[in-house]
């Protein structure tokens, strides 16, 4: 296979967009189909201050790369989970992160909020004193993650968010969604999700991309990122939904991204509607955080945070932002064994 600009050899061959391109005429691809989903969605403009969610996978430290060279203001946001096990994940995280920061995006800020330092427990020990998620931290984690950098934020002023979630994530639970006909989740389902009332406006970028295509990115850039996926991941739902949507994808080549983008044209036309509840937000009594429930939102339940316990609102510096203490350089990352070679 060649490359159709060059005729030198392709490193990826796109089916669905009758594509093949070579390192560097796939890195111009990318870069200006990037800038082409923030103009078609409206995500944001030149000035905007993004604030990226990188959680050490290749698709946030893509995006990160990609907004960068695109002359994008950005800053990176990691929320340390204290999830570890053999492969020492968090840790090996924040090492790709800070290594990404220092060599790529020497002038802005990144953020790092460890959850164990703020809250007092990693994910894995909350998780086990709460009835959410039964028995694993997936539900927890994805609670904390989404308070974490609503906050954030919203409280540092920044105009945006963005997190690397790709076509594979999106198809994914746009099917598991879709089969259980959960409207109100299909409502929200959004490569846009506006500002509201101490809510943060959320974008993702990667929306049309190939979880194939983030990876040959991050590849042809030599971007170091955690090729594990977090070991509570394995086997999970989601990643049934990928495989069968993988299958469909290789017996009719854009498959995914016609069933993602036909559903947000739906979307667009009024097919799915915010349910009434959602619409109602108020202010955590505890933290001040956008919440439907009653009292305390849902974030100061788990960790049992009350007015009594934790003082009136957590102030803005209860978040801690570590400084630059020294990680050791994983040498033996994995971004060589990665399988781009197709579906
Ligand atoms: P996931 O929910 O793990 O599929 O991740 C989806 C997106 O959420 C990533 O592309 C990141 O933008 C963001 N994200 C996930 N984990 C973290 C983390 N620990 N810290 C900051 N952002 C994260
Ligand atoms: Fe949160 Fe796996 S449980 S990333
Ligand atoms: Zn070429
Ligand atoms: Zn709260």
């Amino acid at each position: 296979m060649r490359c159709r600009k060059c005729d030198t050899p392709a490193v990826i061959n796109m089916r669905h967009h009758k594509l093949a391109l070579c390192g560097e005429h796939y890195d111009e691809w990318f870069v200006n189909s990037t800038q082409r989903a923030i103009e078609k969605y409206k995500m944001f403009g030149r000035d905007a201050r993004i604030l990226v969610a990188v959680s050490g996978g290749k698709d946030s430290l893509a995006l990160w790369d990609v907004l960068g060279r695109l002359g994008y203001k950005t800053d990176g946001l990691y929320i340390g989970l204290g999830i570890q096990g053999e492969i020492k994940y968090s840790d090996q995280s924040l090492a790709c992160i800070r290594k990404f920061a220092a060599e790529r995006a020497p002038d802005s800020t990144l953020h790092v909020v460890d959850i164990q330092e703020t809250y007092g427990k990693t994910i894995p020990e909350i998780s086990r004193e709460t009835s959410r998620g039964h028995g694993k931290p997936c539900s927890s984690c994805g609670l904390a993650k989404r308070y974490v950098m609503n906050r954030l934020a919203a409280e540092r002023g920044y105009d945006v968010l963005a997190t690397g979630h790709n076509l594979d994530d999106e198809a994914a639970v746009l099917m598991q969604n879709t089969l259980h006909w959960q409207t109100g989740y299909l409502a929200r389902q959004a490569p846009v999700l506006d500002a509201s009332e101490g809510l943060a406006r959320k974008v993702k970028p990667f929306c049309r991309f190939y979880e194939r295509e983030t990876a040959t990115y991050a590849v042809v850039r030599e971007i170091d990122y955690v090729y594990d996926e977090c070991p509570y991941a394995v086997g999970n739902l989601t990643n049934f939904y990928k495989t069968l949507l993988n299958q469909l994808e290789a017996e009719s080549p854009g498959a995914k991204l016609s069933f993602y983008v036909e559903f947000l044209k739906a979307r667009q036309a009024g097919f799915f509607k915010t349910p009434e509840d959602h619409k109602d937000l108020h202010a955590c009594e505890v933290c001040g955080q956008p919440t439907t429930a009653p009292g305390r939102c849902a974030f100061c339940r788990m960790w049992n945070i009350t007015t009594a316990s934790g003082g009136a609102l957590i102030a803005p510096e209860a978040i801690t932002t570590r400084g630059d203490d020294a990680f050791e350089d994983i040498e033996a990352r994995v971004a060589e064994t990665v399988d781009v070679s197709g579906l």
